[in-house]
C-alpha cells in the first residue's frame, strides 16, 4: 500500500516518525453512512478509539455516545457531546464518584450487576430522586465475539445482570424508588449478524418485563472483516431484523419504543492504520531444519495488542523501493517476548506469504483503527504513538507522540 488517501505513506512517516497511527477520514465517514441509518438512536461504543477527531466526526453526523468510564464522558464532552447524548455502561460496577458524577451531570446509566443498581440507587436516594430512570444490561445466557476473551454473555462472563435475577433487580429498582426505563444487552465483541439476530429476539422477551420499557439498547458487536482478500461484512441486513423487533415492543406496550445499538469496531476499524518501519531480518530453523524467516519492525504489542492478545489478523503491506518475490514470513515486533508477533493464528505465530522487505522500509497494518491505539501501552517503557488524520491530500497531527518527559511525569 503506497497511500493513505491521497497521501504517499512514505511522506507520513518522513514527516512524523514510525510507528505511528493513521485516520483516513474519508473511510471513517464511509463507515459511518454504512452504519448510521441502522437503528433510530445509534451510539459509538468510544473505547475502540477515542480519538478527538474521531469523537468530532461521530459528533457532526448525529452519533450518541457509549463511554464505560467518567474519563471518557468528559472526553466525550470536551468532544463537544452534550450530557444527553452520553449512555454511561462502566461494565460491572462504578468507580466510587462515578454515580455522583452522572447524577450531577444528568448522564443515562446503564447497570450492569445487580451490585452496580443497588450502589446507583442508594446514590439516587442520597440525592433525593424519586422515580429515577434507569437502564440494566441483561447477560442473555449467551454471547459470541471473535475471541473467547471478547466474549461477554453465558455464564464465563462476568457482565450483565444474569438473565434469571431479573426479579431482583426489579425489587433493587423498587427499593430505591429507580424507574427501569431501559433494558440493554452486548453479547460480546467481533461476533455475526446470526447471534445478533437470536440475542435481539431476546432481548424483546426480557424487555416484556418490565413495565416502565421506554429504550431497548441491542449493544454493539457488529461483524468486520479483517481480511481484505474477502468480502466486507453486509450489515444492511440488520436493520430490519432490528425494526421487526421494536414493531413487537410497540405493540406489546402500545406506545413508542426507542431502538438503540452501540458498535465500535465497525465504526472505525477500516479507517485506522498502523506504521512502522522495517528494522532487521533473522531467521531459524526448526526441528525438521525447515527455515523461518524472521521481518523485525518496531512495531509490537504495546503499540497494537490484538495480535498478541487475541491472535487477530491485521491485513500487511510494505512498502520498500525493492521487495522480494512472496514468501513466507512471520512479522515481529521490538518487545521482549515471542508473542510479540503480528502475523498470527489461534493466538500462534505464524508466517504469511508476503513480498520480502529490506531494513528501512515501511510496513503497513490495515484494521488497526478499532482497539488499536486505544489498547497501546507504555510496556518496555516504549511512548504512545502519534496519531494523524489523513483528509484528501491533506494530512494533520491529531495527537503528538508522547516523550520520556511525558512517562515520568507521574512518578513521585
Ligand atoms: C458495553 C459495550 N458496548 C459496545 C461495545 C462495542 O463493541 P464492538 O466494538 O464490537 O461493536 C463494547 C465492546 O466490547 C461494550 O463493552
Amino acid at each position: 500500500m503506497k497511500k493513505i488517501e491521497k497521501v504517499n505513506v512514505r511522506d507520513i512517516v518522513k514527516k512524523h516518525g514510525a510507528p505511528v497511527y493513521v485516520y483516513s477520514l474519508n473511510k471513517l465517514r464511509e463507515s459511518i453512512n454504512e452504519v448510521k441509518d441502522l437503528a433510530p438512536v445509534v451510539r459509538y461504543a468510544m473505547k475502540a478509539c477515542s480519538n478527538v477527531t474521531v469523537l468530532k466526526e461521530m459528533l457532526n453526523n448525529g452519533i450518541k455516545i457509549d463511554a464505560v468510564s467518567v474519563f471518557e464522558c468528559q472526553r466525550a464532552k470536551r468532544a463537544g457531546f452534550k450530557s444527553k447524548d452520553i449512555c454511561f455502561t462502566s461494565d460491572v460496577f462504578f468507580n466510587a464518584d462515578e454515580p455522583e458524577y452522572c447524577l450531577k451531570n444528568n448522564i443515562y446509566v446503564n447497570c450492569g450487576s445487580l451490585g452496580m443498581l443497588e450502589e446507583y440507587g442508594k446514590a439516587c436516594k442520597k440525592r433525593g430522586k424519586k422515580s429515577h430512570p434507569v437502564s440494566i444490561r441483561i447477560n442473555p445466557g449467551e454471547g459470541a465475539g471473535h475471541s473467547k476473551k471478547t466474549n461477554t454473555g453465558g455464564p464465563y462472563s462476568k457482565h450483565g445482570i444474569w438473565h434469571q435475577n431479573l426479579s431482583q433487580a426489579k425489587s433493587i429498582a423498587k427499593k430505591y424508588g429507580l424507574r427501569i426505563n431501559g433494558v440493554h444487552t452486548h453479547i460480546g465483541s467481533g461476533g455475526d449478524l446470526n447471534h445478533l439476530k437470536r440475542i435481539t429476539g431476546k432481548l424483546v422477551e426480557f424487555a416484556k418485563e418490565f413495565k416502565d420499557v421506554e429504550i431497548v439498547n441491542f449493544g454493539g458487536g457488529l461483524p468486520y472483516q479483517y481480511d481484505v482478500e474477502k468480502p466486507q461484512e453486509d450489515i444492511s441486513k440488520y436493520k430490519p431484523i432490528l425494526e421487526k423487533r421494536i414493531q413487537i415492543l410497540e405493540k406489546h406496550f402500545g406506545r413508542k419504543i426507542e431502538c438503540e445499538i452501540e458498535p465500535g469496531r465497525r465504526f472505525v476499524a477500516g479507517c485506522g492504520y498502523l506504521l512502522g518501519e522495517v528494522r532487521s531480518l533473522n531467521h531459524t530453523f526448526d526441528k525438521k531444519g525447515k527455515r523461518l524467516d524472521y521481518v523485525l519492525t518496531n512495531v509490537g504489542f504495546c503499540h497494537l495488542l490484538r495480535p498478541m492478545a487475541y491472535g487477530s489478523y491485521h491485513p500487511i503491506w510494505f512498502e520498500g523501493k525493492k521487495l522480494g518475490r512472496k514468501q513466507d514470513l512471520i512479522v515481529a515486533g521490538p518487545v521482549c517476548e515471542s508473542g510479540d508477533v503480528l502475523t498470527q493464528e489461534n493466538e500462534e505465530p505464524v508466517a504469511r506469504k508476503l513480498p520480502k522487505p529490506s531494513p528501512g522500509d515501511i510496513i503497513v497494518i490495515g484494521g488497526a483503527g478499532a482497539y488499536g491505539y486505544a489498547m497501546s501501552s507504555n510496556y518496555n517503557t516504549q511512548p504512545l504513538l502519534p496519531e494523524v488524520i489523513v483528509e484528501g491530500n491533506k494530512l494533520t497531527l491529531s495527537r503528538r507522540r508522547q516523550n520520556l518527559n511525558d512517562m515520568l511525569r507521574e512518578e513521585v
